[in-house]
């Protein structure tokens, strides 16, 4: 079977199909998201934030980047692998963000890239895509820009606000991105942007009526216990499993109790009794 493509994407939303896209940073986690039929991994550089430790994701590398899309890639046969770009990555000159776009596709593996902005980036974005390099947008909460926004807020909730969002979707998909996600942005505002675009828009925080829908992997499954925003489901609550497994692991090293004779591997007697 091969891996889901652009043109599947496009196939789902013009079939009014919803598409699914989660995170993925590991090759475990990428396995089962892949196993799961999720027609997205996105190796997102909220990274930083869930796997590194980081307050946000402005210290992320493309060498992070590259380093853990290879192991999603490794992990994954169905789905489609988006790699973000890290910050500063596509900000310096067209030339050096078309570069490290094609790392991660040529290094990494990836079958796409994601990239935040809106108008100001679009000509970044049509440099990309006439690379031969799909491109995911991103509009709305762009945590890149989170010193700029002065924090992770709501975005466009004023007519100015809510305009600008509009325009700064028609304009990436100008310039030739097959996709764009929404973040945190107010439900009619994102119907209002779905219903504008031929490109399918992928919700976060952005209501039901965007063609698909994308969250960070740890925060659904209940395995991050930093801040989780409202706009997360936990589809799974597994930090307190996994404590209680992590408590009981201490408990029968402590005891004696793990391994057991089964866990253990033989030695012929006649070898042991050569031993000095
Ligand atoms: O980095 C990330 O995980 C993202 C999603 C929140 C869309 O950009």
């Amino acid at each position: 079977m091969s891996r889901i493509s652009t043109a599947d994407i496009k196939v789902k939303r013009l079939k009014q199909v919803k598409i699914t896209m989660l995170t993925a940073y590991d090759y475990s986690t990428a396995a089962m998201v892949d196993a799961a039929g999720i027609d997205m991994i996105l190796v997102g550089d909220s990274l930083g934030m869930v796997v590194l430790g980081y307050e946000n994701t402005l210290a992320v590398t493309m060498e992070d980047m590259i380093h853990h899309t290879k192991a999603v890639v490794r992990a994954s046969s169905n789905s489609m692998v988006v790699a973000d770009m890290p910050f500063l990555s596509y900000h310096i000159s067209t030339q050096e963000a078309v570069r490290n776009a094609g790392r991660l596709i040529q290094e990494a593996g990836a079958q796409a890239v994601k990239l935040e902005g809106g108008i100001e980036r679009s000509d970044t974005v049509k440099a990309i895509v006439d690379a031969q390099i799909p491109v995911v947008g991103h509009i709305g909460l762009t945590p890149q820009s989170v010193n700029q926004l002065g924090g992770f807020k709501v975005q466009g909730k004023d007519l100015e606000g809510a305009q600008k969002l509009i325009e700064a979707a028609r304009a990436i998909e100008a310039a030739g991105a097959f996709s764009i996600v929404l973040e945190c942005v107010p439900t009619l505002l994102a119907q209002k942007i779905t219903e504008q675009l031929s490109i399918p828009t992928i919700g976060i925080g952005a209501g039901p009526y965007c063609d698909g829908q994308v969250l960070v992997v740890n925060d659904m499954l209940g395995m991050y216990k930093g801040h989780i925003p409202k706009f997360v489901k936990k589809f799974a609550n597994l930090e307190p499993l996994i404590m209680e497994a992590l408590q009981s692991y201490k408990h029968e090293v402590e005891e004696g109790v793990f391994p057991a004779p089964e866990h253990g591997f033989t030695i012929k007697d006649d070898v042991l009794e050569k031993l000095y």
